[in-house]
């Protein structure tokens, strides 16, 4: 199938419109037509390279909503019409000890998991292409079901910042009454205060950001920690059982460490460049464990859906047409997204200019639909 989208070219470029051909689904695949992309912050690490592991050119989006038009041989949890999404992932070996578990984006098979963009883990040219795209393919196991109660465009971060702040949630063990403090207050972090909320947990929002206190008070945070105030960082000191951190540069990890209670848990999932600086005698002698955490599996993913959809919990949505997405990024570059801007795909489905011009990339892969 042909499809449409945007993506980068080449590391420094602008995103330009694409166009590019899917395989047609195979047995136990899905074909989803796009409606609503949410734009991460990794989605800009990734056209960026800060990791230094992009393949060009790079189609993203791993927070991907939209309707199942057709489906393959052998498929059972959907059909023509259903609301779906994608996240993070598009397959992995189905057989191996994390897979077996729901842990799938730890997949120790020969593949790892397979990720929705820039996927394929040897730089050969092979790439996987993601939801800033009208269509996609992905095999059933990795097709999660939106909740009638939420809509496709509020469904979308669910996907990614969602289950990547509730899986460490549920992993670290977080319990009623604990107190979890929620570093950077972006995309991630304003899904993680709601979302430790209704996991019944005291949340303290850890901000740069001043100005942005009635906000966050607003989104259900019981307070607000702004983290350049001295004074109120060393009140706060030892108060915290748990704490998520989506800072997403290298910072000093130091006056965080400070805030947590003895045998406490401080789980990074943002910044992936290392500190220059650890100071390991707060960690040994408070037992406080410094963690980090990978998104989600299928299994958790369906379950946060299923809890925003229980607690009401929708994200602060703004949404853009794709043709603005150059300027979503100098958002993300500074640093102060308010809060997760997603892309209203039907902005590039009636775009025939965009559409007339795309430049015609090569094929993505997405691996087998194995055991059809
Ligand atoms: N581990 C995973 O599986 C996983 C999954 C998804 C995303 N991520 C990563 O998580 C991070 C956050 O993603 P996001 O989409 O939530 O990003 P985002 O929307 O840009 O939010 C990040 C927040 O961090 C704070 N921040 C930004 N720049 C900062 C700086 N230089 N120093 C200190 N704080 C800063 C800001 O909050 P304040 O203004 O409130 O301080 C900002 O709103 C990214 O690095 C992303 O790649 C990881
Ligand atoms: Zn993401
Ligand atoms: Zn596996």
């Amino acid at each position: 199938m042909q499809v449409h989208g945007y993506g980068v070219p080449e590391h420094g470029q602008p995103f330009v419109p694409v166009s590019f051909t899917r395989t047609d689904v195979r047995p136990g695949e899905v074909a989803i037509d796009v409606t609503h992309c949410g734009v991460c912050h990794s989605d800009l690490h990734f056209v960026d390279d800060d990791w230094g592991a992009t393949v060009y050119p790079c189609v993203p989006g791993h927070e991907v909503a939209g309707v199942v038009t057709e489906v393959g041989a052998g498929v059972t949890k959907f059909k023509a019409g259903d609301r779906v999404g994608v996240g993070c992932m598009i397959n992995s070996c189905q057989d191996c000890d994390a897979c077996a578990r729901g842990d799938e984006q730890y997949c120790e098979g020969p593949h790892s998991c397979t990720l929705t963009y820039n996927g394929p883990k040897v730089p050969d040219g092979t790439n996987s292409y993601g939801g800033y795209s009208t269509a996609m393919v992905v095999r059933e196991e990795f097709v999660l079901r939106i909740p009638d109660a939420i809509g496709n465009e509020d469904a979308a971060p669910i996907l990614c910042a969602g289950v990547t702040t509730y899986q460490p949630m549920k992993h670290f063990g977080l319990k009623a009454g604990d107190r979890i403090g929620i570093a950077g207050i972006g995309g991630l972090g304003h899904m993680a205060i709601r979302i430790a909320k209704a996991m019944g947990a005291t949340v303290v929002a850890l901000t740069r950001s001043r100005d942005k206190g009635d906000e966050i008070r607003g989104m259900g945070a019981d307070e607000v920690l702004v983290t350049t105030d001295e004074a109120a960082m060393e009140k706060a000191a030892m108060s915290l059982d748990m704490m998520i951190s989506t800072i997403p540069v290298k910072h000093d990890i130091n006056p965080y460490v400070g805030l947590m209670k003895p045998s406490s848990t401080l789980v990074l999932v943002g910044n992936m460049n290392g500190f220059d600086d650890v100071q390991t005698a707060p960690l040994v002698f408070h037992r406080i464990a410094l963690a980090g955490s990978l998104i989600g599996g299928i299994a958790d993913t369906q379950e946060v859906l299923d809890l925003c959809a229980e607690h009401g919990i929708t994200p602060e949505v703004k949404s853009i047409p794709m043709q603005q997405i150059e300027g979503v990024y100098d958002e993300l570059r500074n640093g102060n997204p308010r809060y997760r801007h997603v892309i209203d795909m039907q902005s590039l489905k009636d775009d025939a200019d965009a559409r007339g011009r795309a430049q015609e990339i090569p094929a993505p892969v997405r691996g087998e639909a194995a055991r059809r």
